[in-house]
């Protein structure tokens, strides 16, 4: 199936699996679920803000680091400039945390309240260098969409 076509179905399928929940925990960690079961990635996770920091939240993968400052590594600049990074190579991402030294290709998607402001990261890390691209950008700021409309973040 090409790309389009499995984000399509996994936009849905998302939405469906989160929808008339209020389990905000429950629902990051089925949506992170399905998405890495589908994708095949090597991380998929959020990250929350509480301050001046984003916490570790629902993942699916290897063991990750608990707490990101603002600015800091891939998830806090995307926290900072309030926009989507893809990462085609980590290793020439200044200031990149290495959660995992097999991680070779990052994105990282906002997740945004009603007034616009940053309340979590989607977080996605590959074995593969520039795993991601555009398209990528593209769905997975859709499925972010899917996600702040059905989910209470604090
Ligand atoms: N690489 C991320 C940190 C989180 S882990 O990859 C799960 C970063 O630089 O923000």
């Amino acid at each position: 199936m090409d790309k389009n076509k499995t984000y399509e179905l996994l936009l849905k399928q998302v939405e469906s699996l989160i929808e008339g929940e209020d389990n905000p925990v429950g629902q990051l960690a089925n949506a992170a679920a399905q998405l890495q079961e589908t994708m095949g990635w090597w991380w998929t996770g959020f990250y929350i803000v509480k301050g001046d920091t984003l916490q570790l939240g629902p993942f699916q993968g290897p063991i990750a680091c608990y707490n990101i400052k603002r600015g800091r590594g891939v998830c806090g600049t995307a926290w900072q400039e309030n926009r989507t990074i893809v990462v085609p190579d980590v290793e020439q991402f200044p200031g990149h945390i290495a959660c995992s030294s097999l991680s070779r290709s990052e994105i990282v998607v906002p997740l945004r309240d009603k007034q616009g402001q940053v309340t979590a990261v989607l977080d996605i890390d590959s074995k593969d260098l520039a795993t991601f691209d555009d398209t990528d950008a593209q769905w997975l700021e859709q499925i972010c969409r899917v996600i702040e409309r059905h989910v209470n973040l604090p």
